[in-house]
């Protein structure tokens, strides 16, 4: 993983050596003659015509993040909401319908719920942790499972393996957001996946600097199956002229060919050259970085455990969580830098909390290098049902933590002017005074 996170995709064999491959920052390109740009257009042969489909420092990115997750292939697009809106698009037509966990990123419940259920799309949303469940929801239309490898905000990880080998008894594909885990702590395609999507903005950039979003087909995927039901990629595509479906036989993943032509291109939802050597350089260091933050965040978590004033530490490691099987079994190396605390006294209490911080900054993003804290109810999982909230653990007294890279001291200094901030509003004991009433 580590030695891929530098090499994969890149030689220094460009016009002057470049080691960090270079931003290619040319609308369209250039081509000898007729025939060239007739053929790539006919898709008789590859090569890059105009960056709205595809650009030599993005193709870096794509080809380092399949060799990242073991897949067949990877597209990169403008954001971790383009990757989710563009994977299920290709898999989805109007009449279908989508299981998913209720445990999902705010923006991923929204699209679910809305746009999709306006094309005509439904979904059901089950416990993840309820096998049963994943098998009693899926019907006949069902051509999509969506999980998220650790759950934002509450870090809850999921059985992939036995959720996957439900799906594929009914021959359904399983799509995992894999943006808390990162390939560097977990690979869905190892666990049955079928197509991976990453907000690469997070941890893969790993600094605060770029929206980006990855979509990488793990291989096991194959349309042929049950070509009746996948006629989008089985038979010939009229506007394109090709049968997707055929790229199988040339090694390459006919559904992101699909999802690039149609879907990259005219939703528009392109990632800029800039941005694709930004998170390439972000990938560089990833594996280092997990492994100290997801270290600092289980040390973190388990001291927040159990202090006067936290009713709840959201955290696989701490004593009673149902998947704490499933962090020692399939997360070695941690299970990332996120997770939520619950605050005794509501929203009031983690408004004081999160005053009070002053090495944790307030903002809406995760996988930063900066150490960052919010406030679900009210921002990221806002636009959700009250019952949708709380089904994704999420009350007026969570508070969700990103933990970055700084001293694990300070942090936790930090956290303690936090939780005194929110006993304040509480009412809870301070420490000593609950320690001498126990006395
Ligand atoms: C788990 C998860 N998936 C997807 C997204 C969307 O990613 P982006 O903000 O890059 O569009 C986010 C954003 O917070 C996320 O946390």
């Amino acid at each position: 993983m580590s030695t891929a996170a530098i090499h994969a995709g890149w030689r220094a064999d460009d016009m002057h050596g470049a080691l960090t491959p270079p931003v290619y920052s040319s609308s369209a390109y250039a081509h000898e003659d007729h025939a060239s740009l007739k053929d790539l257009f006919a898709r008789r042969s590859a090569g890059f015509a105009y960056s709205r489909s595809g650009n030599p420092t993005t193709a870096v990115l794509e080809e380092r993040a399949a060799a990242l997750e073991g897949g067949a292939g990877a597209i990169a697009v403008a954001s971790g909401q383009a990757a989710t809106t563009i994977a299920l698009c290709a898999l989805l037509e109007p009449g279908s319908h989508v299981v998913a966990s209720q445990l999902l990123y705010g923006g991923t419940t929204e699209f679910l719920d809305d746009t999709l259920a306006d094309l005509a799309v439904t979904s059901t949303t089950v416990d993840p942790w309820d096998l049963e469940a994943w098998e009693r929801a899926i019907t006949p239309a069902t051509r999509a499972v969506v999980v998220e490898s650790v759950a934002n905000p509450g870090a809850q990880l999921v059985d992939l393996a036995a959720i996957s080998s439900i799906a594929h008894a009914h021959d359904v594909p399983v799509v995992v957001d894999a943006t808390l885990a990162s390939p560097a702590l977990y690979r869905p395609g190892e666990h049955g996946a079928d197509v991976v999507v990453h907000s690469a903005t997070k941890y893969l950039c790993g600094h605060g600097t770029t929206i980006a979003g990855l979509i990488v087909d793990t291989g096991r995927f194959d349309p042929r199956r049950c070509p009746e039901r996948w006629r989008r990629l089985t038979s010939p595509n009229r506007r394109f002229g090709v049968t997707f479906a055929d790229e199988y036989d040339r090694g390459c993943s006919g559904l992101l060919a699909y999802a690039r032509a149609k879907y990259v291109t005219d939703f528009g939802a392109t990632l800029p050259a800039a941005s694709a050597q930004q998170i390439l350089v972000g990938i560089e260091t990833l594996d280092l970085r997990m492994r100290k933050i997801s270290a600092d965040a289980a040390a973190l978590a388990a001291r927040l455990h159990g202090s006067v004033g936290t009713a709840r530490v959201e955290h696989p490691t701490i004593p009673g969580r149902p998947d704490a099987h499933l962090a020692d079994r399939d997360f070695p190396h941690g299970t990332g830098g996120v997770f939520a605390l619950d605050l005794d006294g509501g929203e009031d209490a983690a408004a004081a909390f999160c005053d009070a911080l002053e090495l944790f900054t307030l903002a809406v993003n995760i996988g930063d290098a900066r150490s960052l804290v919010c406030h679900p109810a009210t921002t990221t999982h806002c636009h959700l049902e009250e019952s949708q909230r709380r089904a994704c653990g999420v009350g007026p007294g969570t508070v969700r933590l990103s933990i970055g890279l700084e001293n694990v001291e300070d942090l936790w200094a930090d956290l303690e002017r936090g939780l005194a901030a929110a006993r304040a509003v509480s009412g809870a004991a301070e420490p000593e005074q609950a320690v001498a009433r126990r006395g």
